[in-house]
């Protein structure tokens, strides 16, 4: 008989269910405390694209909360194929990995945690709309900031995203599509969900990771895909000044690529659509894709 088609498949700890029935207990101090690191995947041509790097850096964030998880690569990647096996969707798929720090008592002693929570969640990945691609995106400036790295540190992809979602409902707040949020010291950081990105003059610019910001594998790829064109792609410190005075402006993410800004608080960027430079990146970056997950170039 065939298997029923699933609108979302979710493994936890082995077990593969319907995500409207998947259940994690609320002892599990990811419930509790927000204890745990995730990863957001997509696949091209149906195979999670950058992987190995994914899992590196779940690793890393896990090991920045003291956590260690049991699994090696290639069972966390063999439960990936099987959830996604059982979810059986067409087309692309989004792929969201989280650890948590597992069962226990009320308590932050870890110790009473027998084993973390391992969860993989299946859905159909939603492609950037084409309108806000040829349109560009209007994103507001948070009066949330950033969390301070000596705080919780941005560099962990932690289940613990208080700080995110309170800036991204600013942006929802005001109609716009993302949030972008400085740092302590008032320098940009990241948005809510994405790596920002700066034009001036033919170079592409982004806050380095000392500006307190996640390493976005979608921001380290930008690096490679730009060493593909002409442009020269850095890091420097950058401050709300430096907005109003790009020619471009993009965010960066596993779910919307390379995506162009075109206003910031009501205030256009540049010409007020999408650059030159922005929309060769975009072009180059899903071409790569493309060609590293085996498809042909479209
Ligand atoms: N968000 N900064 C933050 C705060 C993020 O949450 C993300 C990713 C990024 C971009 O990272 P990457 O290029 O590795 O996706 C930057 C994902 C999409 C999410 O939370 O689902």
């Amino acid at each position: 008989m065939e298997e029923a088609q699933l609108s979302s498949a979710v493994y936890v700890n082995g077990a593969i269910s319907d995500g409207s029935v998947a259940v994690v207990p609320v002892f599990d101090h990811g419930f509790l405390y927000g204890e745990g690191v995730y990863e957001t995947l997509r696949t091209y041509h149906g195979s999670p694209f950058l992987l190995d790097r994914h899992l590196a850096r779940l690793r890393n964030s896990a090991s920045l909360i003291h956590l260690t998880i049991p699994q090696s690569d290639s069972e966390l990647t063999a439960a990936i194929a099987e959830t996604m096996g059982h979810a059986a969707l067409e087309g692309e798929q989004y792929v969201r990995l989280l650890v948590t720090r597992g069962v226990g008592d009320i308590s932050y002693d870890p110790a009473g945690c027998s084993a973390p929570t391992v969860v993989i969640i299946v859905k159909a990945h939603r492609e950037i709309s084409s309108k806000d691609m040829e349109d560009g995106i209007r994103i507001i400036t948070s009066s949330f900031v950033r969390n301070h790295p000596e705080a919780i540190n941005p560099r962990i992809k932690s289940n613990n995203l208080l700080n995110n979602a309170l800036a991204m409902q600013e942006a929802i707040q005001a109609g716009a599509q993302e949030a972008l949020m400085l740092n302590y010291r008032g320098e940009l950081s990241e948005c809510s969900q994405s790596n920002v990105f700066l034009v001036r003059q033919n170079e592409v610019l982004t806050p380095p990771l000392e500006s307190g910001l996640l390493e976005g594998i979608t921001r380290n790829f930008v690096f490679e895909v730009g060493a593909h064109t002409d442009f020269t792609v850095r890091e420097t410190v950058l401050r709300d000044s430096h907005v109003h005075e790009a020619d471009e402006m993009f965010i960066t993410s596993t779910t919307r690529e390379i995506l162009p800004v075109t206003r910031v608080d009501d205030r256009p960027i540049g010409t007020g659509v999408p650059g030159p430079v922005t929309l060769t990146l975009a072009t180059t970056f899903r071409h790569q894709a493309e060609l590293l997950s085996g498809g042909s170039d479209r």
